[in-house]
């Protein structure tokens, strides 16, 4: 079974800062740095802190996103425009090194064109999400398989997603998830221990989130996401 690491950080400010530092030391030095971000509400508060770092080097950064929604650049549920107002207006960074989801296409079409884009080199770092039905970039319970890039279904409006595939983020360098708040808390738990014993739980389905297996994997969470972990979680 690969370790993981657990961090368990006061709130969301300070699930911002510790991993606005790692993301900035991971940059630090390279000369190229491919980067997926995650969506949701939780990461835009790191986004604002990396947009405030001066030390980073954003030409040499390729950014990415783990996942998008089958919506329009500037529709209000796009993760593409939640970065840009969050990171990318405030930053120098090339516009050949963005490589946004086209979330306004139809959905194999933005599937196959983000696949090119994307390429066959591993990504070095995957910030990600996990919703509370334990999914992570948008593979949802169910909707684990598909290599590359993949045409999902939410739940939840809005229902189409093009998202990474476990293939592609299990073949990154490092993946690093931020879970805040009380309502992840319960599913958590359930992933925190599904990660902890490899082999099948007895008829519990593994949930997605715990599918996130590459060669470095962090957990940073805030105590009130951790407050059903076992005390003194962490490997
Ligand atoms: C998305 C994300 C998704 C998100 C989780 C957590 O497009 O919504 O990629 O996987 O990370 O749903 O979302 P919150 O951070 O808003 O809780």
């Amino acid at each position: 079974m690969s370790s993981f690491e657990l961090v368990v950080v006061a709130d969301p400010e300070a699930l911002a800062t510790v991993a606005a530092q790692r993301v900035v030391a991971a940059i630090e030095g390279k000369e190229r740095f491919r980067l997926a971000l995650a969506g949701g509400s939780t990461p835009e508060r790191l986004y604002a802190k990396l947009a405030a770092d001066a030390r980073i080097d954003w030409s040499v950064v390729e950014l990415f996103w783990g996942d998008e929604r089958l919506v329009a650049a500037d529709h209000e549920h796009s993760n593409y425009r939640m970065v840009r107002r969050a990171l990318l207006d405030h930053v120098e960074i090339p516009a050949e090194n963005v490589h946004r989801i086209q979330g306004e296409l139809p959905p194999t079409e933005a599937a196959e064109a983000y696949q090119r884009v994307l390429g066959a080199t591993p990504l070095d770092m995957v910030l990600l999400g996990m919703g509370g039905d334990g999914h992570t970039a948008s593979l949802f319970p169910g909707q684990t398989d598909g290599r590359g890039v993949v045409v999902t279904e939410s739940p939840v409006p809005p229902t189409g997603r093009v998202s990474l595939a476990l293939d592609v983020i299990n073949a990154s360098r490092e993946a690093m998830f931020l879970v805040a708040g009380s309502g992840k808390a319960e599913r958590l738990a359930q992933v925190y221990a599904q990660l902890q014993d490899e082999s099948q739980i007895q008829g519990e389905p593994r949930l997605p989130a715990a599918m996130v297996r590459p060669q470095r994997l962090s957990w940073l969470v805030d105590e009130a996401a951790a407050e059903k972990l076992p005390r003194g979680g962490g490997e």
